[in-house]
């Protein structure tokens, strides 16, 4: 039997998940995730009163235009810089992220490209696999940097930055960071982190996590100049957004020996990434898969099927997504609980 609202989702998502979604609403699933165009959102988005999308949709005033049945977008992903969220508003569409159940698995994940760079453990496998440990390997061979006891600078301190400071004390690092705004008293001293300037940041990190989301003012916030600042024995790890980093000027870093390495899970136009950085031996490279575990792909995703519901009136929390990023939003389309 037909029901009440219809939703489309981007891509294939867990089974049990869809299965919550058509308790209540009918479900359009896409068979694979894609890049879409403009024209090609706005005539999956036509007929449907919700939907489930992800980074790689961008969703903004062109695609709503003349939108005047969807109810609200749930976006699979803490950030949001896919939406424009003002001009969601403005249509009354209310917008929601999935926030909290990420932050552990994504600074995990932040730990695993430091350490994975720092120690050059991607390129000494590419290596061993190449068939080409001999015998005759030197001791000064494979040589990485140190990670225990150095100074770790991240940069954007929200839930994710204090994650990954907090584990900065089993490596027994001192964490310095930077942010907008300075961090609670109490907040500081349970990640044992210490506020400094940007420029600051920059010179005295050892090693730079980057966890800051993405907009006009972070665009290119680690580029050229910043790099120049940096110590040639540093590592950068960026698990935030493309786009933060100046790729093309990473890569020159990186080739001149400017910086010692590189963790890098986000890109610029990904999934496109620079072939100069491909070719890097010094640079680990990841799909966008930090938040890739299974427990939390399985929670976000139901994070997002529960916004959506809630959106559309359904549900146990039905008229209030859980993690709704602009209230003001509800009420402005007709017939919205
Ligand atoms: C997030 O949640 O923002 C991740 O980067 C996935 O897009």
């Amino acid at each position: 039997m037909s029901k009440s609202h219809s939703v489309w989702v981007s891509r294939p998502l867990f089974p049990e998940v869809l299965a919550t979604l058509a308790q209540y609403v009918d479900v359009s699933v896409e068979p694979k995730e894609s890049k879409r165009t403009p024209e090609q959102l706005r005539a999956k988005l036509a007929h449907v009163d919700g939907a489930i999308v992800g980074l790689g949709d961008r969703i903004d005033a062109g695609v709503l235009a003349g939108n005047r049945r969807l109810r609200a977008i749930a976006n699979l992903g803490v950030g949001y810089n896919n939406l424009d969220v003002p001009a969601l508003t403005a249509a009354g569409i209310v917008a929601t992220n999935t926030p909290d159940v990420l932050t552990q698995t994504t600074a995990d994940y932040a730990w695993a490209l430091l350490l994975a760079a720092a120690r050059r453990v991607c390129s000494a496998e590419r290596w061993l696999r190449a068939g080409r440990w001999r015998g005759g390997m030197r001791f000064d061979d494979w040589l990485g940097v140190d990670v225990h006891g150095k100074t770790l600078g991240i940069l954007g301190m929200g839930r994710i930055g204090q994650a990954v400071a907090r584990r900065g004390a089993g490596f027994d690092m001192k964490v310095i960071y930077h942010n907008r705004s300075r961090l609670p008293d109490a907040v500081e001293r349970e990640c044992r982190a210490e506020w400094v300037e940007k420029s600051e940041l920059l010179k005295r990190a050892d090693h730079l996590v980057l966890v800051l989301p993405y907009n006009a003012q972070s665009h290119h916030a680690i580029g050229a100049t910043e790099l120049e600042h940096m110590k040639p024995t540093a590592v950068l790890v960026n698990i935030a957004r493309g786009g933060i980093v100046d790729d093309a000027a990473l890569a020159v870093a990186l080739r001149e020996g400017r910086l010692a390495a590189a963790g890098l899970d986000v890109f610029e136009g990904e999934p496109s990434v620079n072939p100069a950085l491909r070719e890097l031996d010094n640079a680990v490279l990841s799909p966008h898969i930090a938040s890739a575990s299974a427990d939390t792909r399985r929670a976000m995703a139901q994070l997002a099927a529960d916004n959506l519901l809630a959106a559309l009136g359904h549900g146990p929390n039905a008229g209030h997504p859980p993690s709704l990023l602009n209230p003001e939003a509800r009420g402005r389309r007709t017939g919205e609980t």
